[in-house]
């Protein structure tokens, strides 16, 4: 079991620091509903499949972190999502490993 730490500013703009297992194929998405840091049914609706932007979030730490380049269904949700941000990710499409430790976002408004 290995953990690490990431930051997620929920909709009500409260911090939570919590730990994320590195070992059970998370992305920050299922992340964010294991820690009840966003009102049922208002992520997640696709299920992880790139097709709601639902788990719409804004990177504030990319100066730190390295995350993976978009996948092209990323790209073509983002293109589509209101709120979108130069820092926006979707955050099923971010897995958790070590490389993402101490990773800090925020949830986007719900659209
Ligand atoms: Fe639907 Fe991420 S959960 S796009």
């Amino acid at each position: 079991m290995s953990d690490v730490k990431i930051t997620i500013i929920d909709r009500n703009g409260t911090e939570h620091t919590v730990d994320a297992p590195t070992d059970m194929s998370m992305n920050i998405m299922e992340l964010v509903r294991a820690y009840e840091l966003a009102e049922e049914g208002t992520i997640g609706i696709c299920g992880g499949m790139a097709m709601c932007a639902s788990c719409q979030c804004y990177v504030l730490n990319e100066d730190e972190i390295t995350l993976p380049e978009k996948n092209p269904d990323e790209e073509a949700m983002l293109w589509e999502a209101f709120n979108v941000q130069e820092n926006s990710r979707l955050g099923c499409q971010i897995h958790i490993t070590n490389e993402i430790d101490g990773l800090k976002v925020q949830l986007a408004p719900e659209s």
